[in-house]
């Protein structure tokens, strides 16, 4: 049973209840493979989807697991919703509880937007990424996908590489992993490498090759342009030549090593396109997963709010 009405991160998540999200995925993940993909354990409650920023794996997976377990959902479109004409995030979220909605999945620019949010409604609001902060169903589903192809999550290595800094997955990741026993090991020019992370339990590593030593998993991160002042690398051509993975990098890591990426990928920037399609690349298995975990915390929630609202 989860201990909280929302899901704004996975500092407030304990290892159980992570454990507890991914083993239900697995039963949710049969259901996803199943001719039919249809239940109605979620029949009679409602789901929006209330984005900020753009989306195409968090929204639509969202809104797939709603459909898949029998809600009802709508996505607002921000670019042409009244938040244009001045309304603030609070008098929407008043405005959807009134509709007697069940679910707000927010994705917004502004850390601790869906905690603000989640205080005002009494919807469940399940953060779907906010600015440099948390992108907690993110994280989830790349522990469900190293779980799935490493059978463990405790003792493995996980070596980070890309933009750190701004990326709310490898701070979720770097909390999720620390708590469930792993190691986090992060790589990326000096510029993209938040002060004091090692504080949260990272190790940077010195080189790629450091990084990457010995890893079980090696993720990517997408270089993030847009939220970049400029003057943080000198060309994407050389990040990708001395920042990157290759197959040259990857040779430290296991043999069985997997590759992962949240996506969207910038192609031959923070992996090669020969690794990004090659067999150990699991980047769309992660996507197939991002549904069932998704499903997996919509049931989960679902549950806490019978009991407990
Ligand atoms: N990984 C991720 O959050 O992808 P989207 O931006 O497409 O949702």
């Amino acid at each position: 049973m989860l201990k909280n009405k929302d899901l704004l991160g996975l500092k407030d998540c304990s290892a159980e209840e992570i454990y507890e999200i991914l083993d239900t995925a697995t039963e949710m993940k049969q259901l996803l493979l199943s001719e039919k993909k249809q239940s109605d354990l979620l029949a009679g409650k409602s789901l929006v989807t209330l984005f900020y920023e753009n989306s195409t794996r968090t929204r639509s997976s969202f809104e797939l697991a709603a459909k898949y377990l029998g809600a009802s959902e709508v996505n607002i479109s921000v670019a042409t919703s009244s938040v244009q004409k001045g309304e603030t995030l609070i008098d929407t979220g008043e405005t959807l509880d009134a509709m007697k909605i069940d679910f707000i999945v927010i994705r917004h620019p502004m850390a601790g937007a869906p905690k603000l949010l989640a205080q005002h409604v009494k919807a469940s609001v399940l953060n779907g990424g906010d600015g440099m902060h948390e992108h907690p169903t993110q994280a989830l589903l790349d522990f469900y996908t190293m779980r799935e192809k490493l059978g463990r999550l405790k003792g493995l290595k996980v070596a980070i590489l890309g933009d750190i800094k701004h990326s709310r997955v490898a701070m979720s990741n770097l909390i999720g992993l620390r708590k469930l026993g792993a190691e986090v090991y992060m790589y990326a020019p000096a510029t993209m490498i938040p002060k004091e992370i090692d504080k949260l339990g990272a190790h940077i590593a010195k080189s790629r090759e450091e990084a990457v030593e010995g890893a079980d998993a090696v993720m990517g991160l997408r270089i993030q342009l847009e939220r970049q002042h400029g003057g943080l690398f000198p060309s994407l051509s050389e990040y990708s030549r001395y920042y990157g993975v290759n197959d040259a990098v990857l040779k430290y890591a296991k043999k069985d090593a997997i590759i992962l990426h949240p996506g969207p990928v910038n192609r031959g920037v923070e992996l090669t396109p020969q690794l990004i399609d090659g067999d150990k690349s699991f980047i769309l298995e992660q996507v197939t997963n991002g549904v069932a975990v998704r499903m997996a915390l919509l049931k989960l929630l679902a549950e806490y709010r019978e009991k407990n609202l």
